[in-house]
């Protein structure tokens, strides 16, 4: 499948919001592939699937877990809101055929992240939380630093995020303490 013919079947698969979402993160995701040096179509395919699992209902949902043989880990069964990211990389591989493994990762951590990011992970990541139609507190600090440094803006990334979720008292998935850690202890 090609680009645009991706694009064609996203806009089918998700609710018009969801996707000028996804094509936001898609540009802001090759705009710092061009930066910070990754690959640049990677990047593309990556910020335009990362969503493409968002829009289905829990059928579904568990239709393709069971099609698939893919059991969610006990932390993302009992925060249902970051399920979409590993079961986008189930769609993007079976539905767009997408079998490159680095896009398929960026597209399944780009909710929860893990430790050891790649620079991909990390664009997809950042991406998804500055592209053009997002607006909360913030975000104007991390898109400054998305123009400067992808280290420091996933950072501040992951930083915001993990705020966010204590003060509403939710459940932090180990992935991202690993993260959190992880970047911590190399910052050092
Ligand atoms: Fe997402
Ligand atoms: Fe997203």
């Amino acid at each position: 499948m090609n680009r645009k013919q991706m694009q064609t079947k996203l806009s089918e698969a998700l609710k018009k919001k969801r996707f000028a979402h996804s094509l936001g993160v898609c540009g802001e995701a090759v705009r710092m592939a061009r930066l910070f040096g990754a690959d640049v179509k990677k990047a593309y395919i990556a910020g335009l699937l990362h969503d493409c699992a968002k829009c289905l209902t829990r059928d579904e949902e568990r239709e393709l877990c069971e099609k698939y043989d893919f059991e969610p880990d006990d932390m993302t069964k009992a925060c249902h809101p970051v399920l979409h990211a590993p079961l986008g990389a189930i769609v993007a591989r079976y539905d767009y055929g997408v079998e490159d493994e680095e896009i398929l990762d960026a597209i399944r951590y780009h909710t929860v992240a893990r430790k050891d990011m790649t620079l991909l992970d990390k664009i997809v990541y950042v991406a998804d939380v500055t592209e053009p139609n997002r607006d909360y507190d913030g975000v104007e600090t991390l898109r400054k630093l998305s123009k400067r440094s992808i280290d420091d803006a996933f950072f501040e990334a992951v930083r915001q995020s993990l705020t966010h979720n204590l003060k509403k008292g939710v459940i932090i998935h180990p992935n991202t303490l690993e993260a959190w850690n992880d970047i911590c202890k190399n910052n050092k």
